[in-house]
């Protein structure tokens, strides 16, 4: 059975993407875990750094990504999502984890689609939920994988709930400081009340602090602050903030994982972030 974990938080520019990927890499060519990525933010950050703009823009002009599941969700007539074409294999710039991961890229069309999916009238179509749609269109695969890791959008709409509809769990990356961390007990509260309406559990596996500034007194105090918080457990490995981090965003072919993530420590510490995760999921 596939472990389904969803990376949420209502702030942008915290870290959910690189987290999700690092993590994704890590667990493939490191634990040989068979990892599938869905992009599910309209920003297609994730999928520009697993497969590159180039085959991207290949993909988006012949609808095989998740901007077609949704298209066709929104008319009847229409049955084009392809999923076995829609799913990258070998979808990693890294040699070392790329046989075992595969992304399901995101387009910037589902920007104008989310609103119409939000609006969409429950159960018009063979009792199809706005909120159901992408765990449906993948029920059939899910199981091929070990794990699977949605990237989602930093709201908490109509897009996001697709992702934690199909989750098991989900993990909260933030910048411990002040505005990034405030939103956290909603996040918690949210999520807690939507698996109450789909009667299913959604558990918060953990918080990872990222981008973290050894030499700053907020993330000191916000790092001490969320140890002790009541909302969700925290990750014991802290992600720092760290130029090679920054600079994995870009596509770029490289052999292995220490290469592309760094020689300074970074490496240890993604890998350190999968091992707990690993062991969280199998208590
Ligand atoms: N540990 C790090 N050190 C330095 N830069 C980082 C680190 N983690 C992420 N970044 C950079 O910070 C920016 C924001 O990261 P990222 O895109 O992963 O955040 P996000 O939460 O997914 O953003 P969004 O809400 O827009 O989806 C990116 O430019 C990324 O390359
Ligand atoms: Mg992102």
């Amino acid at each position: 059975m596939a472990t389904v974990i969803s990376t949420i938080n209502l702030k942008g520019g915290v870290g959910k993407t690189t987290t999700t990927v690092a993590v994704a890499e890590f667990l493939a060519g490191e634990y040989n875990k068979n990892v599938l990525v869905i992009d599910i933010d309209p920003q297609t950050n994730a999928t520009a750094m697993m497969i590159g703009e180039k085959k991207w823009q290949e993909l988006n002009a012949n609808g095989h990504t998740l901007a077609q599941l949704f298209r066709d969700a929104l008319d009847p007539d229409n049955r084009s999502f392809d999923l076995d074409k829609t799913i990258q294999r070998s979808a990693s710039s890294v040699v070392a984890a790329a046989s075992r991961l595969s992304l399901m890229p995101s387009s910037l069309d589902l920007i104008a689609l989310q609103d119409k999916i939000a609006s969409m009238p429950a159960g018009q179509f063979y009792a199809l939920t706005p909120t159901d749609i992408l765990r449906r269109a993948l029920r059939g695969v899910i199981d091929e994988y070990d794990f699977v890791f949605i990237d989602c959008p930093p709201s908490l709409g109509i897009i996001t709930l697709n992702a934690l509809r199909m989750s098991n769990y989900y993990i909260i990356p933030t910048i411990p400081d002040i505005l990034s961390t405030y939103g956290i007990p909603q996040i918690v509260s949210r999520v807690k009340k939507f698996s109450e309406e789909i009667g299913e559990p959604i558990e918060p596996l953990g918080i990872v602090v990222t981008l973290f500034r050894t030499q700053s007194t907020v993330h000191t105090n916000q790092l001490r602050r969320l140890r002790s918080n009541k909302d969700a457990p925290l990750f014991d490995t802290v992600i720092p903030l760290n130029n090679q981090i920054a600079d994995a965003a870009e596509y770029k072919t490289v052999s292995t994982l220490r290469q592309k993530w760094g020689y300074a420590g970074q490496f240890e510490k993604y890998r350190a972030l999968a091992d707990e995760i690993i062991r969280r999921v199998a208590v």
